[in-house]
């Protein structure tokens, strides 16, 4: 039976996991594959109950699962810590790291029936289905390639290595091979090294997969066309701190940060979490909205898995839930009912059956 590391984290990520967590055992109910859960520490809740953000024991556990389902980190009462102990960083960026977890997925689907919770108008985000494939282990994310701190000035630095760059653009070529054959490649290589490298490199790729469209944008542009007209883009392929931005920005054409779900992949291995943060504002309120998290653990049946029967059964069970007029608070407007995040959780787990 395939191990199942469970890592809530913090705020909201306490709240939203268990809702996951409940829909993967509901759709695997009476099949032949069937999970087994674990659960670890990580994040602040590391820190205040074993002294580290990521602690060796949730290392090694995380080492040994089939895949890992992790809420969120971070909060207020942790930021006052030197940035390589936070949550964020000492325990997000480092499990990242130590498991190569290097790409990054993160859909981006219109679901008709949201139309209007987004604050674009409709003809703006109808039909919008794009994926963004976000650089998850390089960059300027990750110290050991040079940071700092002096009394007068600090720094990071912005590396890439070819073979970072070669990896996840190759994947961003056979995704988009097998989706609507587009690709475009968002830097900024009007000004950066590192973006007319990675430049260099895809045009390269691209010689070998001439069934694919690929453009060039930067990402200053991307950012506004994603809100100008987002039906252009089928796969986007960019660095990390750029994938960081444009998702949340793209999470809002799904109507709400609250649907954005997210693979991080190095081979089979992989690590499903909702692109959000820790939500400090709602947490421990019921008021979170699991349904990203509840798409990442369709995104670990389907990447980590091979379960793609069971994948559609929970995107189609959120689909009927939000056709029946259902949706927390971040995506409700007059009229719909106003469900709290276990009772969406449990009305997902209703229409599966
Ligand atoms: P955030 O994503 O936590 O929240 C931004 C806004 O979106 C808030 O108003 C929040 O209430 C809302 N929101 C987020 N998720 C929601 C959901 N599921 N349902 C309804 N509303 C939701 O970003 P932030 O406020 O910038 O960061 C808060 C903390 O989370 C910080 O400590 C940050 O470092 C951390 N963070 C962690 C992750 C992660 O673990 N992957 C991602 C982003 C931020
Ligand atoms: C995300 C988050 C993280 C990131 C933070 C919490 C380190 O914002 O997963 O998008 O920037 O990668
Ligand atoms: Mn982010």
């Amino acid at each position: 039976m395939p191990n199942v590391l469970v890592l809530p984290g913090d705020g909201i990520g306490k709240e939203i996991t268990p809702e996951a967590v409940k829909v993967l055992e509901a759709v695997l109910k009476g099949r032949s594959t069937s999970l087994n859960f674990q659960y670890g520490l990580i994040g602040g809740a590391a820190i205040d109950e074993a002294g580290k953000a990521l602690p060796d024991e949730t290392l090694a556990a995380a080492q040994a699962a089939d895949a890992i389902l992790l809420g969120s980190v971070g909060g207020p009462k942790w930021d006052t810590l030197p940035a390589p102990q936070r949550p964020e960083l000492g325990g997000l960026l480092a499990i990242r790291k130590a498991l190569s977890l290097y790409a990054n997925i993160r859909p981006v689907k219109m679901l008709p029936m949201l139309v209007e919770s987004s604050t674009l108008r409709a003809e703006v985000v109808e039909n919008v289905d794009l994926v963004v494939l976000r650089e998850l282990t390089g960059g300027l994310y990750f110290g050991e390639k040079g940071r700092g701190t002096n009394p007068k000035s600090a720094f990071d630095t912005l590396i890439y290595t070819e073979e970072e760059i070669q990896r996840i653009v190759e994947m961003g070529f056979q995704m988009a091979a097998k989706r609507r054959g587009k690709l475009c490649s968002v830097d900024k290589a009007n000004v950066l090294e590192s973006s007319r490298f990675w430049r260099e490199i895809t045009v390269e790729i691209a010689k070998r997969y001439p069934e694919v469209e690929l453009t060039h944008m930067y990402v200053d542009n991307a950012a506004m066309q994603l809100v100008r007209w987002p039906a252009q883009f089928d796969v986007i392929v960019t660095e990390n701190m750029f994938g960081d931005i444009l998702t949340d920005l793209a999470s809002m054409l799904m109507g709400s940060i609250g649907m954005i779900s997210s693979a991080s992949l190095n081979g089979n291995k992989g690590l499903y979490e909702p692109a959000h943060g820790s939500a400090p504002d709602i947490a421990g309120k019921n008021l979170a909205n699991p349904l990203a998290t509840i798409l990442s653990g369709a995104l670990m049946l389907r990447y980590s898995f091979g379960l793609e029967e069971e994948a559609q059964r929970i995107e189609r069970a959120v689909e009927r839930v939000l056709q029946a007029g259902y949706r927390t608070p971040d995506l409700a407007k007059s009229g719909e009912k106003v469900l709290g995040t276990r009772e969406m959780g449990n009305a997902v787990v209703e229409a599966l059956k």
